[in-house]
């Protein structure tokens, strides 16, 4: 158990005298998901569903006693991450990398984002906790800063995280992203429709990163091609959505769900959405994130609401949302400059 006894009065003066609070989005990764863990680059984009945090001073007691017993933090998160231990890990991670007790604080998450489906819920978290606390210590945290204090966050809750779920969350918009190289802002000629339809299975993408490493480790040349194959499957992506190809894309993005389907990352529930996506005329369709259950992405042209439609009477939730455009998230505009550099995270090897 990790126990701070910092005095909070003396721990960083001056600060913890107001609310403070931080927001981050969710993210979709249309091709490439997995293959990124291994060195491949992977195609994603926020979505317009964000997680943020308040940190409200509760001023009272002097010492910390945190996190795994009693804390007292209060949460509210729909979807029941309160249940998680990871998640008390995670805030007590990122009170050590700012030095602060979180000793007679209010955390309250909110989030309209669904947790756990492989729409990125604790990057966005990872962000929003950092971007809370910069502001509650007053320090003016660049973007940059951000995205690498969010993936030492976010390595709690995945274990071997490639970057692209914090790289997301932070910057927004659409990019290619492949860990230890410049992350490229994407341009497409109008957004994308999607519909995301989400599983019902529970699941947790470290579980399902963790059994593919060790079906790699056992054959790895097997993985290391299946991972080439998504590599080109996602640059060939990258073609089509700036050249507003969006046929293309579609196609491309079933097949990324059938090599997906051989890393032994997808689930019969997550073929059988993909299916009646086909079946129901979207353009593309695949599994998002870490797969072992989760979320689907359908690419539709037209028909999104008959898709909706067909998902909810076979008893899933689905909703709709277009990617690609330049987002907003609360005050904060999505940075719109081509090239993001990006520290922090070829540090980590897989
Ligand atoms: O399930 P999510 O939203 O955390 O996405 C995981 C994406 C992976 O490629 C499977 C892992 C990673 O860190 O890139």
């Amino acid at each position: 158990m990790m126990m701070m006894t910092v005095p909070f009065a003396d721990a960083i003066p001056g600060h913890a005298t107001e609310p403070a609070q931080g927001a981050a989005w969710g993210k979709v990764i249309l091709l490439g998901e997995h293959a990124v863990v291994y060195g491949r680059t992977a195609v994603a984009a926020a979505i317009d569903r964000q997680v943020s945090v308040r940190l409200t001073p509760r001023p009272g007691s002097a010492r910390v006693a945190l996190p795994e017993d009693a804390p007292r933090v209060v949460l509210s998160l729909p979807g029941g991450i309160e249940s998680d231990p990871r998640l008390l890990r995670a805030l007590a991670r990122a009170a050590e990398l700012f030095r602060v007790p979180l000793d007679d604080v209010e955390i309250e998450i909110s989030s309209d984002l669904p947790s756990s489906v492989g729409l990125g819920s604790s990057a966005a978290l990872s962000v929003s906790l950092v971007r809370a606390l910069a502001t509650w210590t007053g320090s003016s945290l660049e973007d940059n800063a951000v995205c690498a204090h969010a993936f030492d966050v976010e390595r709690i809750f995945h274990g071997f995280p490639s970057g692209i779920d914090n790289t997301v969350a932070t910057y927004g918009g659409l990019v290619a992203f492949r860990r230890g190289h410049q992350t490229r802002r994407l341009t497409a000629p109008r957004p994308l429709p999607l519909v995301i339809a989400l599983g019902r299975a529970a699941r947790n993408t470290g579980t399902v990163v963790r059994s593919l490493r060790e079906r790699w480790t056992a054959t790895p040349d097997r993985y290391e091609a299946l991972f080439d194959i998504i590599g080109h499957i996602a640059a060939s992506g990258e073609r089509a959505i700036s050249t507003g190809d969006i046929e293309t894309l579609g196609s491309l993005m079933f097949h990324n769900h059938a090599v997906l389907r051989r890393l032994g990352v997808s689930t019969e529930e997550l073929d059988e959405l993909v299916d009646l996506a086909r079946r129901n005329g979207a353009l593309g369709a695949k599994l998002t994130g870490g797969g072992g259950g989760g979320a689907v992405i359908c690419l539709c042209e037209r028909g999104r609401a008959e898709l909706i439609a067909a998902f909810s009477k076979g008893g899933w939730t689905a909703f709709s949302t277009d990617v690609g455009a330049v987002a907003r998230l609360g005050r904060r505009r999505s940075p719109t400059g081509t090239h993001v550099h990006l520290h922090g995270h070829s540090r980590v090897e897989p």
